[in-house]
Protein backbone atom coordinates (compact mmCIF):
# COMPACT_ATOMS: atom_id res chain seq x y z
CA UNK A 1 0.00 0.00 0.00
CA UNK A 2 1.40 3.14 -0.91
CA UNK A 3 3.25 5.62 2.11
CA UNK A 4 0.53 8.36 1.68
CA UNK A 5 -2.86 5.72 2.51
CA UNK A 6 -5.32 6.72 4.84
CA UNK A 7 -4.68 4.31 8.39
CA UNK A 8 -8.00 5.10 9.73
CA UNK A 9 -11.59 4.56 8.65
CA UNK A 10 -12.35 8.38 7.25
CA UNK A 11 -15.92 7.55 6.26
CA UNK A 12 -16.77 7.49 10.22
CA UNK A 13 -15.40 10.96 9.91
CA UNK A 14 -17.68 11.82 6.73
CA UNK A 15 -20.53 10.96 8.73
CA UNK A 16 -20.58 14.11 10.55
CA UNK A 17 -20.01 15.97 7.22
CA UNK A 18 -22.83 14.88 5.51
CA UNK A 19 -24.87 14.83 8.37
CA UNK A 20 -24.36 18.45 8.94
CA UNK A 21 -24.96 19.15 4.98
CA UNK A 22 -27.93 17.18 5.48
CA UNK A 23 -29.26 18.38 8.56
CA UNK A 24 -29.02 22.76 7.62
CA UNK A 25 -30.30 21.43 3.54
CA UNK A 26 -33.76 19.87 4.95
CA UNK A 27 -34.63 22.98 6.19
CA UNK A 28 -35.01 24.21 2.75
CA UNK A 29 -37.32 21.31 1.96
CA UNK A 30 -40.26 22.61 0.00
CA UNK A 31 -39.25 25.52 0.13
CA UNK A 32 -38.88 25.68 -3.56
CA UNK A 33 -35.19 27.47 -3.23
CA UNK A 34 -32.71 25.13 -4.41
CA UNK A 35 -30.18 27.23 -4.31
CA UNK A 36 -30.42 28.48 -0.67
CA UNK A 37 -31.10 24.96 0.04
CA UNK A 38 -27.27 24.05 -1.44
CA UNK A 39 -25.37 26.95 0.17
CA UNK A 40 -26.52 25.89 3.55
CA UNK A 41 -25.32 22.27 2.72
CA UNK A 42 -22.11 23.82 1.24
CA UNK A 43 -21.71 26.17 4.20
CA UNK A 44 -21.80 23.27 6.57
CA UNK A 45 -20.17 20.33 4.58
CA UNK A 46 -16.89 22.57 4.06
CA UNK A 47 -17.11 23.63 7.63
CA UNK A 48 -16.88 19.91 8.83
CA UNK A 49 -14.76 18.92 6.64
CA UNK A 50 -12.05 21.50 7.52
CA UNK A 51 -12.68 19.76 11.13
CA UNK A 52 -11.13 16.75 9.85
CA UNK A 53 -7.32 15.72 10.83
CA UNK A 54 -5.98 15.32 6.40
CA UNK A 55 -5.01 17.31 4.09
CA UNK A 56 -7.66 17.00 0.94
CA UNK A 57 -7.90 18.68 -2.20
CA UNK A 58 -11.55 18.91 -3.53
CA UNK A 59 -11.14 17.16 -7.25
CA UNK A 60 -14.37 16.91 -7.51
CA UNK A 61 -16.64 19.96 -6.45
CA UNK A 62 -18.55 22.84 -6.78
CA UNK A 63 -17.29 24.09 -9.74
CA UNK A 64 -13.92 26.54 -10.91
CA UNK A 65 -12.73 28.75 -7.98
CA UNK A 66 -13.91 32.47 -9.62
CA UNK A 67 -17.45 30.55 -10.01
CA UNK A 68 -17.64 28.42 -6.66
CA UNK A 69 -16.79 30.36 -3.33
CA UNK A 70 -16.63 27.44 -1.38
CA UNK A 71 -15.61 23.50 -1.87
CA UNK A 72 -14.57 24.74 -5.41
CA UNK A 73 -11.96 22.33 -7.50
CA UNK A 74 -8.63 22.45 -6.06
CA UNK A 75 -9.67 23.96 -2.90
CA UNK A 76 -7.55 22.39 0.28
CA UNK A 77 -9.24 21.47 3.24
CA UNK A 78 -8.94 19.50 6.11
CA UNK A 79 -6.09 20.46 8.95
CA UNK A 80 -3.24 18.66 8.60
CA UNK A 81 -0.39 17.30 6.30
CA UNK A 82 -1.75 13.67 6.71
CA UNK A 83 -3.35 11.82 5.06
CA UNK A 84 -3.17 13.39 1.64
CA UNK A 85 -6.82 13.12 -0.09
CA UNK A 86 -8.74 13.56 -3.30
CA UNK A 87 -12.38 14.72 -2.21
CA UNK A 88 -15.19 14.50 -4.26
CA UNK A 89 -18.39 16.56 -2.71
CA UNK A 90 -22.34 17.01 -3.77
CA UNK A 91 -23.74 19.13 -0.39
CA UNK A 92 -27.20 17.67 -2.50
CA UNK A 93 -27.60 15.43 -4.91
CA UNK A 94 -31.10 16.19 -6.13
CA UNK A 95 -30.86 19.79 -5.12
CA UNK A 96 -34.63 20.13 -7.21
CA UNK A 97 -35.94 17.23 -5.30
CA UNK A 98 -35.04 19.03 -1.67
CA UNK A 99 -36.65 22.27 -3.06
CA UNK A 100 -40.12 20.15 -3.84
CA UNK A 101 -39.79 17.73 -1.12
CA UNK A 102 -39.21 14.84 -3.21
CA UNK A 103 -37.76 11.97 -2.44
CA UNK A 104 -34.23 10.92 -2.55
CA UNK A 105 -32.37 13.45 -1.91
CA UNK A 106 -28.66 12.98 -0.52
CA UNK A 107 -25.95 14.70 0.83
CA UNK A 108 -22.46 12.91 -0.40
CA UNK A 109 -18.81 12.68 0.02
CA UNK A 110 -16.74 10.48 -1.10
CA UNK A 111 -12.72 10.32 -0.60
CA UNK A 112 -9.42 8.72 -1.98
CA UNK A 113 -6.02 8.84 -2.13
CA UNK A 114 -4.57 11.29 -3.55
CA UNK A 115 -4.21 11.38 -7.18
CA UNK A 116 -6.75 8.26 -7.71
CA UNK A 117 -9.98 10.31 -8.47
CA UNK A 118 -10.55 10.96 -11.83
CA UNK A 119 -10.94 14.50 -12.57
CA UNK A 120 -13.58 14.86 -15.54
CA UNK A 121 -11.96 17.14 -18.18
CA UNK A 122 -15.12 19.79 -18.30
CA UNK A 123 -17.26 17.70 -20.13
CA UNK A 124 -20.52 17.68 -18.37
CA UNK A 125 -22.44 14.43 -18.94
CA UNK A 126 -21.03 10.70 -18.65
CA UNK A 127 -23.36 7.47 -20.25
CA UNK A 128 -23.49 4.79 -17.26
CA UNK A 129 -24.71 1.40 -16.71
CA UNK A 130 -24.34 0.28 -13.15
CA UNK A 131 -25.10 -2.60 -11.14
CA UNK A 132 -25.10 -4.49 -7.78
CA UNK A 133 -22.00 -6.93 -6.69
CA UNK A 134 -24.38 -9.85 -8.04
CA UNK A 135 -23.92 -8.61 -11.83
CA UNK A 136 -20.53 -7.27 -11.84
CA UNK A 137 -19.31 -9.29 -14.33
CA UNK A 138 -22.48 -8.73 -16.81
CA UNK A 139 -22.43 -5.70 -17.96
CA UNK A 140 -20.43 -3.67 -20.67
CA UNK A 141 -21.25 -0.50 -21.79
CA UNK A 142 -20.35 -1.37 -25.63
CA UNK A 143 -23.12 -3.90 -25.88
CA UNK A 144 -26.67 -3.23 -26.71
CA UNK A 145 -29.32 -2.80 -23.72
CA UNK A 146 -31.24 -5.60 -24.25
CA UNK A 147 -27.61 -7.83 -23.97
CA UNK A 148 -26.61 -6.46 -20.76
CA UNK A 149 -30.53 -6.85 -18.93
CA UNK A 150 -30.31 -10.79 -20.23
CA UNK A 151 -27.12 -10.54 -18.70
CA UNK A 152 -27.99 -9.20 -16.10
CA UNK A 153 -30.79 -11.19 -15.60
CA UNK A 154 -28.94 -14.79 -15.77
CA UNK A 155 -26.51 -13.59 -13.05
CA UNK A 156 -29.32 -12.04 -10.69
CA UNK A 157 -31.10 -15.73 -11.85
CA UNK A 158 -34.22 -14.01 -12.81
CA UNK A 159 -36.10 -13.19 -15.75
CA UNK A 160 -35.80 -9.95 -17.57
CA UNK A 161 -38.88 -9.05 -17.10
CA UNK A 162 -38.71 -9.35 -13.28
CA UNK A 163 -35.62 -6.49 -13.96
CA UNK A 164 -36.73 -3.29 -12.69
CA UNK A 165 -34.18 -0.10 -14.31
CA UNK A 166 -33.62 3.22 -12.92
CA UNK A 167 -33.58 5.96 -15.73
CA UNK A 168 -33.69 9.69 -15.47
CA UNK A 169 -36.16 11.13 -16.72
CA UNK A 170 -34.93 12.83 -19.65
CA UNK A 171 -35.60 13.96 -23.46
CA UNK A 172 -32.11 12.58 -24.02
CA UNK A 173 -33.38 8.96 -22.87
CA UNK A 174 -36.17 8.73 -24.89
CA UNK A 175 -34.40 5.91 -27.42
CA UNK A 176 -33.00 4.16 -24.14
CA UNK A 177 -36.37 4.05 -22.80
CA UNK A 178 -37.74 2.35 -25.42
CA UNK A 179 -35.08 -0.27 -25.98
CA UNK A 180 -35.22 -1.10 -22.31
CA UNK A 181 -38.92 -1.49 -22.71
CA UNK A 182 -38.41 -3.91 -25.65
CA UNK A 183 -36.26 -5.80 -24.05
CA UNK A 184 -39.19 -6.73 -21.45
CA UNK A 185 -37.56 -4.92 -18.54
CA UNK A 186 -39.64 -2.41 -16.19
CA UNK A 187 -38.87 1.35 -15.31
CA UNK A 188 -38.36 3.44 -12.67
CA UNK A 189 -37.85 6.96 -13.50
CA UNK A 190 -35.78 9.50 -11.37
CA UNK A 191 -36.58 12.74 -11.86
CA UNK A 192 -33.32 13.19 -10.34
CA UNK A 193 -29.95 12.06 -8.26
CA UNK A 194 -28.42 9.31 -10.36
CA UNK A 195 -25.91 8.43 -7.20
CA UNK A 196 -28.92 7.52 -4.93
CA UNK A 197 -30.18 5.58 -7.70
CA UNK A 198 -26.82 3.34 -8.99
CA UNK A 199 -26.57 2.83 -4.98
CA UNK A 200 -29.97 1.59 -5.14
CA UNK A 201 -28.69 -1.58 -7.15
CA UNK A 202 -26.55 -2.96 -4.69
CA UNK A 203 -29.07 -2.54 -2.35
CA UNK A 204 -31.73 -5.64 -2.57
CA UNK A 205 -34.70 -3.98 -0.47
CA UNK A 206 -34.76 -1.42 -3.25
CA UNK A 207 -35.99 -3.39 -6.32
CA UNK A 208 -34.13 -1.62 -8.12
CA UNK A 209 -31.54 -3.82 -10.56
CA UNK A 210 -29.77 -1.82 -12.90
CA UNK A 211 -29.09 2.15 -13.68
CA UNK A 212 -28.94 3.05 -17.35
CA UNK A 213 -28.38 6.34 -19.18
CA UNK A 214 -26.52 9.46 -19.18
CA UNK A 215 -25.45 11.45 -16.08
CA UNK A 216 -23.42 13.72 -14.48
CA UNK A 217 -19.86 13.02 -14.83
CA UNK A 218 -19.11 14.00 -11.19
CA UNK A 219 -21.56 12.39 -10.02
CA UNK A 220 -20.31 9.36 -12.15
CA UNK A 221 -16.81 9.61 -9.71
CA UNK A 222 -18.77 9.53 -6.96
CA UNK A 223 -20.81 6.83 -8.02
CA UNK A 224 -17.59 4.80 -8.41
CA UNK A 225 -16.24 5.58 -4.67
CA UNK A 226 -19.59 4.02 -3.21
CA UNK A 227 -20.03 1.10 -5.60
CA UNK A 228 -16.45 0.36 -4.94
CA UNK A 229 -16.56 0.37 -1.24
CA UNK A 230 -20.28 -1.77 -1.87
CA UNK A 231 -18.37 -4.61 -4.13
CA UNK A 232 -20.96 -3.28 -7.31
CA UNK A 233 -19.44 -1.65 -10.31
CA UNK A 234 -20.23 1.41 -12.87
CA UNK A 235 -19.29 1.83 -16.52
CA UNK A 236 -18.93 4.94 -18.17
CA UNK A 237 -18.32 6.77 -20.90
CA UNK A 238 -17.78 10.42 -21.67
CA UNK A 239 -20.53 11.98 -23.57
CA UNK A 240 -19.83 15.70 -25.10
CA UNK A 241 -23.04 17.45 -25.50
CA UNK A 242 -22.42 20.36 -28.22
CA UNK A 243 -20.01 21.97 -29.69
CA UNK A 244 -17.62 22.95 -27.40
CA UNK A 245 -17.65 19.74 -25.44
CA UNK A 246 -16.82 18.28 -28.80
CA UNK A 247 -14.06 20.86 -29.30
CA UNK A 248 -12.67 19.72 -25.72
CA UNK A 249 -12.61 16.52 -26.17
CA UNK A 250 -10.29 17.06 -29.94
CA UNK A 251 -7.82 19.25 -28.26
CA UNK A 252 -7.19 17.08 -24.95
CA UNK A 253 -7.07 14.18 -27.26
CA UNK A 254 -9.52 12.10 -25.57
CA UNK A 255 -11.48 8.97 -26.70
CA UNK A 256 -14.48 9.15 -26.33
CA UNK A 257 -15.57 5.51 -27.21
CA UNK A 258 -13.20 4.86 -23.88
CA UNK A 259 -14.88 2.61 -21.08
CA UNK A 260 -14.00 3.78 -17.61
CA UNK A 261 -14.94 1.19 -15.22
CA UNK A 262 -14.87 1.85 -11.52
CA UNK A 263 -11.37 1.09 -10.97
CA UNK A 264 -10.32 3.97 -13.53
CA UNK A 265 -12.73 6.89 -11.42
CA UNK A 266 -11.54 5.76 -8.51
CA UNK A 267 -7.66 3.84 -8.30
CA UNK A 268 -5.49 3.18 -5.53
CA UNK A 269 -6.35 0.83 -2.78
CA UNK A 270 -8.62 3.16 -0.45
CA UNK A 271 -11.99 4.98 -1.16
CA UNK A 272 -14.29 5.84 1.60
CA UNK A 273 -17.87 7.35 1.04
CA UNK A 274 -20.56 8.85 3.20
CA UNK A 275 -24.20 9.99 2.12
CA UNK A 276 -26.64 10.99 3.90
CA UNK A 277 -30.44 11.38 3.53
CA UNK A 278 -31.94 14.97 3.24
CA UNK A 279 -35.97 13.77 2.12
CA UNK A 280 -37.14 9.88 2.80
CA UNK A 281 -35.95 7.54 -0.07
CA UNK A 282 -35.32 4.18 -0.89
CA UNK A 283 -31.44 4.16 0.39
CA UNK A 284 -31.83 6.06 3.87
CA UNK A 285 -34.50 8.23 5.49
CA UNK A 286 -34.41 12.00 5.12
CA UNK A 287 -33.61 14.13 8.24
CA UNK A 288 -36.57 14.24 10.51
CA UNK A 289 -37.26 16.94 12.90
CA UNK A 290 -38.91 16.90 16.37
CA UNK A 291 -38.80 19.68 18.21
CA UNK A 292 -35.97 20.10 19.86
CA UNK A 293 -33.86 17.71 17.62
CA UNK A 294 -33.24 15.89 14.57
CA UNK A 295 -32.49 12.42 13.37
CA UNK A 296 -30.72 11.29 10.33
CA UNK A 297 -29.41 8.19 8.78
CA UNK A 298 -26.19 8.01 6.96
CA UNK A 299 -24.82 4.94 4.76
CA UNK A 300 -20.87 4.77 5.52
CA UNK A 301 -18.55 2.34 3.75
CA UNK A 302 -15.07 2.08 3.29
CA UNK A 303 -13.63 -0.13 0.50
CA UNK A 304 -10.50 -1.74 2.26
CA UNK A 305 -12.16 -3.05 4.91
CA UNK A 306 -15.73 -3.61 2.63
CA UNK A 307 -17.82 -2.58 6.01
CA UNK A 308 -21.12 -0.88 5.35
CA UNK A 309 -22.89 1.10 8.09
CA UNK A 310 -25.84 2.35 8.96
CA UNK A 311 -25.95 5.24 11.46
CA UNK A 312 -29.23 6.27 12.79
CA UNK A 313 -28.66 9.30 14.62
CA UNK A 314 -29.98 12.01 16.88
CA UNK A 315 -29.13 15.24 17.17
CA UNK A 316 -30.05 17.54 20.39
CA UNK A 317 -30.07 20.84 19.51
CA UNK A 318 -29.67 22.38 23.23
CA UNK A 319 -26.76 20.73 23.18
CA UNK A 320 -25.47 21.63 19.46
CA UNK A 321 -26.45 24.78 20.43
CA UNK A 322 -23.30 25.48 22.90
CA UNK A 323 -20.91 23.52 20.03
CA UNK A 324 -21.78 23.67 16.77
CA UNK A 325 -21.50 27.02 14.52
CA UNK A 326 -24.66 26.28 12.84
CA UNK A 327 -27.85 26.33 14.33
CA UNK A 328 -29.89 23.33 12.66
CA UNK A 329 -33.41 24.81 14.63
P1 LIG B 1 -28.10 18.43 -8.76
O1 LIG B 1 -28.81 18.11 -7.51
O2 LIG B 1 -26.69 18.86 -8.50
O3 LIG B 1 -28.88 19.37 -9.59
O4 LIG B 1 -27.92 17.06 -9.61
C1 LIG B 1 -28.99 16.21 -9.79
C2 LIG B 1 -28.77 15.26 -10.96
O5 LIG B 1 -30.01 14.61 -11.21
C3 LIG B 1 -27.67 14.24 -10.78
O6 LIG B 1 -27.99 13.19 -9.92
C4 LIG B 1 -27.46 13.79 -12.21
O7 LIG B 1 -26.23 13.13 -12.42
C5 LIG B 1 -27.56 15.10 -12.95
O8 LIG B 1 -28.36 15.96 -12.13
C6 LIG B 1 -28.19 14.98 -14.31
O9 LIG B 1 -28.07 16.19 -14.97
P2 LIG B 1 -29.29 16.89 -15.73
O10 LIG B 1 -30.28 17.34 -14.70
O11 LIG B 1 -28.66 18.04 -16.44
O12 LIG B 1 -29.87 15.89 -16.66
Amino acid sequence: MPATAPDRNLAMELARVTEAAAMLAARWMGRGDKNAADQAAVDAMRYVLGTIQMDGVVVIGEGEKDEAPMLYVGEQVGNADYPKVDIAVDPIDGTRLTSLGMPNAISVVALAERGALFASPDIMYMEKIAVGPDAVDAIDLRDDVETNLVRVAKAKKKSVNDLTVVVLDRPRHEELVREIRAAGARIKMLIDGDVAGALMTTMPDTGIDVLMGIGGAPEAVITACALKCAGGEIQTRLWPRNDQERQVVIEQGIDTSRVLACSDLVRGEEAFFSATGITDGELVRGVHFHGGSATTETLVMRYRSGTIRRIQATHRFDKLRGISRFSYE
